[in-house]
């Protein structure tokens, strides 16, 4: 089978998030699996970069539109994967993020560049991009990608269609007369299509017009169906629940690792835990923490609403009054960097804050940390609560979406099979009821030991999850096949 995998983001070339994390090893387990799959990203500059040094061509150029598009063919750094660039310099060659400017302001002209995009994504589906690859499915992935099933919808020999949602909450939302200038058809402009309360909205085409929708956890495929967590869109989701289905996510157990990480100076696995104290030695030194304090908790995430920050910002002078030690990095929004900068002003030694994004830096916490937290208020599915998992690193979190999916606590299972601890009110008290019962089984270590074993020896990686999505894939084709 041949998938196109469309996406805006992909480790390690750009990077806002999971979704690049997903976008890289998801379609690179599939290859494994025999499956052609091969990633369609838009060609910002970091991406045409590492084409060019790759001694990577343009395979083809036409119009769209106003604009001379040309597509490059190239691998995915260190991978076997092929991967294409959507190069139009007026629309992707800017710095900043993939959405956004240096000021953190989304870009004027998102609508044109991602409808761009989604337009040579469709005309690759149908062979119209000049290229001697056509696939028979398209895997779409969040908003940014929502127009290509629209654009697919009138071709009668088009390709199967599959939209994955990492994030409800990120909705492509747009006004009218932005709709109007893309000259999309009128006929689209309505609530069961990609009218929004009055805006246009782009994830809804691929939530209506895709033949199977896909979410990165059961647990969110269940939640978003419901007006709580359904973001104005479970209305949507409720009428085409027969196609939605919620599929875990892996992680890349090569690149996450804690027996063989390069980002780390000590290594260890299940069985010899030993050296992550060291690690964790070595993280407080890199941090200008007291050495050896108390229990070290860690914090990695986007500094935003969604992430539960204003919670974890209510208990940390508690939990540092009783003696814990914290590490955080992360980046966002100014009101939750600053209210963090004072708290590590108040308290150093014991409280470190790194604003920025540190790919090194987010390996060596998850390895140093005794515990790490997720208060998330909804979380799709979550990785770091995976990749801490693996290293041995207690998780406590919020019992949501794949958080929920992922992390067993010793109050619903026993210490058999727990992993972890969760809290089921959406509060800062309950935050910091889970964090004290984590500190009270931190102080036994047979306990500990067996949650950190549970952790560590399970299954996050991609092997079998993957396969979910290739069989999901054949339905569609069948299904395709007897239409
Ligand atoms: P989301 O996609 O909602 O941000 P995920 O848990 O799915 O949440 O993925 C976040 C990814 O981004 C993880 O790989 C995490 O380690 C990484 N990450 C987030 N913030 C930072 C940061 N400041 N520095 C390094 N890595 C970060
Ligand atoms: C989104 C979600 C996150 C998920 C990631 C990858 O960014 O917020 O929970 O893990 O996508 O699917």
């Amino acid at each position: 089978i041949r998938v196109l995998f469309a996406t805006s983001e992909v480790y390690p070339l750009v990077k806002t998030g999971g979704l690049a994390d997903v976008s890289a090893s998801l379609p690179e387990a599939l290859c494994r699996l025999q499956y052609d799959v091969q990633i369609l990203l838009p060609g910002y500059p970091a991406a045409i970069k590492a084409a060019r040094e790759a001694g990577s061509r343009q395979k083809s150029r036409f119009r769209v539109g106003q604009y001379e598009v040309s597509l490059w063919q190239t691998r995915l750094p260190g991978t076997a994967v092929t991967l294409w660039l959507v190069d139009c310099p007026p629309l992707f060659e800017r710095a900043g993020n993939p959405y956004q400017n240096e000021k953190g302001q989304d870009w004027w002209d998102n609508a044109h560049r991602f409808e761009l995009f989604g337009k040579v994504g469709a005309m690759m589906a149908v062979g119209e991009a000049g290229l001697g690859w056509r696939p028979d499915l398209v895997h779409c992935n969040d908003w940014q990608t929502g127009l290509i099933p629209v654009f697919l919808e009138h071709y009668p020999n088009r390709p199967g269609t599959v939209f994955t949602i990492h994030n409800l909450a990120y909705q492509g939302l747009f006004p009218h007369e932005t709709f109007r200038s893309l000259g999309l058809p009128d006929s689209l402009w309505n609530m069961h299509q990609l009218e929004f309360y009055g805006q246009l909205s782009f994830i809804k085409g691929g939530l209506v017009f895709s033949d199977r929708i896909t979410t990165v956890s059961p647990g969110y495929a269940q939640e978003i169906q419901t007006p709580e967590f359904g973001n104005g869109l479970d209305g949507v989701l409720r009428q085409r629940q027969q196609y939605l289905t919620g599929i875990l996510n892996g992680i890349d157990t090569r690149v996450w690792n804690p027996e063989e990480d390069p980002q780390l100076a000590f290594h260890y696995g299940a069985d010899y835990l030993e050296n992550k104290a060291q690690c964790r030695a070595s993280l407080e030194r890199e941090l200008g923490l007291d050495v050896s304090g108390g229990p070290l908790l860690g914090f990695i995430g986007r500094l935003v609403e969604q992430k539960g920050v204003d919670w974890l910002i209510a208990v940390i002078p508690e939990l540092l009054e009783r003696g814990c030690q914290f590490a955080l990095l992360g980046s966002g929004e100014t009101v939750y960097e600053e209210a963090l900068k004072a708290l590590a002003r108040q308290w150093p030694g014991q409280m470190s804050l790194t604003l920025g994004y540190d790919e090194g830096l987010s390996h060596r916490i998850t390895a140093g940390c005794d515990i790490f937290l997720m208060p998330s208020r909804f979380e799709p599915c979550g990785l770091n609560q995976m990749y801490s998992l693996r290293y041995g690193t207690v998780p406590v979190v919020h019992a949501v979406g794949g958080l929920s999916d992922t992390v067993i606590d010793p109050q619903e299972t026993g210490f058999g099979k727990a992993n972890g601890f969760r809290f089921k009110d959406a509060s800062e008290r309950a935050l910091l009821a889970a964090v004290d019962r984590a500190l009270k089984h931190f102080r036994n270590r047979k306990s500990w030991r067996q949650l950190q074993r549970n952790g560590m020896v399970a299954d996050y990686s991609w092997k079998k999850r993957a396969r979910n999505y290739g069989d999901l894939y054949l339905d569609v084709l069948k299904e395709r096949e007897n239409q």
